[in-house]
């Protein structure tokens, strides 16, 4: 394990997302109190839902608000149907936005059906450094390491770009698609740049299935074959874990 990446391995996915929804609310009140919005890059998948039912349980405990945040999901997937059950949007909206106080205005996902790709993609960092940057990213890691959909291959200083999804990580999306065939083979995704630019990050990881892929995070080379591992050098990384996504450490 490198200093710089630190793992907390807790006794299960639960207590993980009490303890870091309770530090994320903290951070957004600290930032809220200083006088502006904060600004949380946001998740999508099965990792983070139990965080994202703890932070809607600290909303109803009157003890978390998001009517001062700003939020930017890291990917969407490219060409489903507006309102498509599987998209990112939907997702968001199902799992978080409709529970808590969040602004319209103040959530941004990349547009899965954009007219000129490389203008979106452009606005959307715009739009990050506008915000002032990202205080908190979440991150889930995919079997081929991903971070966002920056599978192996994708540059260090990669930017928010159109990217094609791994065959690994297509195979895993196709239960919740009905069949591969419906699976979409590209998205749009923030960088490996992108993504470690912000200010404190915090992967999640649960299951034995993802201890492999974490310990070759965590403390294989850093490479873009894993493009978690470019966490290794950032100065304020985490990795939340059960302890069976811990138990090759
Ligand atoms: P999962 O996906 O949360 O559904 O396991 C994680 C990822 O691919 O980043």
């Amino acid at each position: 394990m490198t200093e710089s990446a630190p793992a907390r391995i807790f006794p299960d996915r639960t207590e993980a997302c009490r303890i870091l929804a309770a530090e994320v609310a903290e951070l957004v009140r600290s930032i809220n109190n200083a006088g502006r919005p904060a600004v949380l890059g946001l998740a999508t998948g099965r990792t983070p839902l139990p965080f994202y039912a703890e932070l809607i349980r600290l909303h109803q405990a009157g003890e978390l608000s998001f009517a001062n945040v700003i939020s930017f999901n890291l990917d969407e997937y490219l060409g489903l149907s507006h309102g498509h059950p599987e998209s990112y949007r939907t997702f968001m909206e199902r799992e978080l936005f409709s529970h808590v106080d969040m602004r319209p205005e103040n959530i941004n996902i990349p547009n899965g059906n954009p007219d000129d790709i490389s203008a979106r993609c452009a606005a959307y960092e715009k739009a990050i450094r506008d915000a002032g940057g990202i205080d908190f990213q979440l991150l889930g890691i995919g079997r081929t390491g991903h971070i966002g959909f920056n599978e192996p291959g994708s540059p260090r200083d990669s930017r928010t770009r159109q990217v094609e999804l791994d065959p690994i990580t297509r195979e895993d999306a196709a239960p919740s698609f009905g069949g591969l065939e419906h699976v979409p083979t590209h998205a749009i995704s923030m960088g490996c740049g992108t993504i470690l630019e912000a200010r404190k990050i915090a992967l999640l990881a649960w299951g034995d299935g993802k201890a492999s892929i974490v310990k070759e995070a965590l403390t294989g080379p850093i490479t873009d074959q894993v493009s978690a591992s470019f966490l290794q050098e950032h100065p304020d990384a985490t990795f939340y874990l059960d302890a069976e996504a811990g138990s090759e450490l």
